[in-house]
């Protein structure tokens, strides 16, 4: 059988890496097992070798047509991994010029996604989230900014089931729920 493509998305702090860790810890005890990718990291080797970001949180901030470029080639050599896989990533990016397409047509048609989750909670709770992670640099912006953040996101995914014919699925990570969200990703991979 051919292997499971599915995407996982969702504002940065929201806490995709949190859920999907979990539910990835639970499906092994079942022996199903996926590799676990992150578009990010893919995306930063690539600008790290060409000296255009120092870490990963710098990326947003480069010109447009750079990100297009590094999400083209991160695309192409996550296509070419066999069996099941799950890809952490961003059905959008806030840039400073504005929202910038995660998973535009070109990388869409390399990955050919199952399934696109998309990861939400309240937006007060994710500004919380975001204040105390002090391991990243994460761009301060208010509850509203947030919000808009993951309406955005919801049309995004609605283009993407168009273009390729997945389907969406919306997990809420809320604060005292975490394990309620992990059992719910793991129905997704199963
Ligand atoms: P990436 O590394 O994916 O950055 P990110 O969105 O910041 O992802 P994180 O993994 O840091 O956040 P998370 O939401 O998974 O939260 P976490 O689990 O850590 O991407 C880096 C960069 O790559 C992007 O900025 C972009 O430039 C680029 N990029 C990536 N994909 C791209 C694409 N397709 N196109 C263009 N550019 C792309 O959790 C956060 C905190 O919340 C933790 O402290 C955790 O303990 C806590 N938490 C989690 N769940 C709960 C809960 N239920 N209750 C209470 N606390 C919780």
């Amino acid at each position: 059988m051919a292997g499971r493509k599915v995407i996982i998305t969702g504002v940065p702090g929201v806490g995709k890496s949190t859920v999907v860790n979990g539910a990835l810890a639970k499906l092994k005890e079942e022996g199903i097992t996926y590799q676990s990718l992150n578009f990010g990291t893919f995306m930063f080797e690539v600008a790290q070798k060409e000296g255009y970001a120092k870490d990963r949180d710098e990326m947003r901030k480069l010109d447009k047509d750079v990100q297009k470029n590094l999400q083209k080639l991160a695309a192409k050599a996550m296509s070419q991994i066999p069996g099941n896989v799950l890809i952490d990533t961003h059905a959008s990016v806030k840039t400073p010029k504005g929202y910038l397409a995660g998973l535009p047509e070109w990388v869409l048609r390399e990955l050919m996604p199952d399934v696109i989750v998309l990861v939400e909670t309240d937006e007060d709770q994710i500004l919380l989230r975001r204040i105390s992670d002090a391991t990243r640099v994460r761009d301060m912006e208010g509850a509203g900014g947030i919000a808009e953040h993951q309406q955005f996101n919801r049309s995004f995914g609605a283009s993407y089931a168009m273009t390729t014919g997945c389907t969406i699925k919306i997990i809420r990570n809320q604060d005292f729920l975490l394990e309620r969200a992990t059992m719910d990703m793991a129905d997704v991979l199963r």
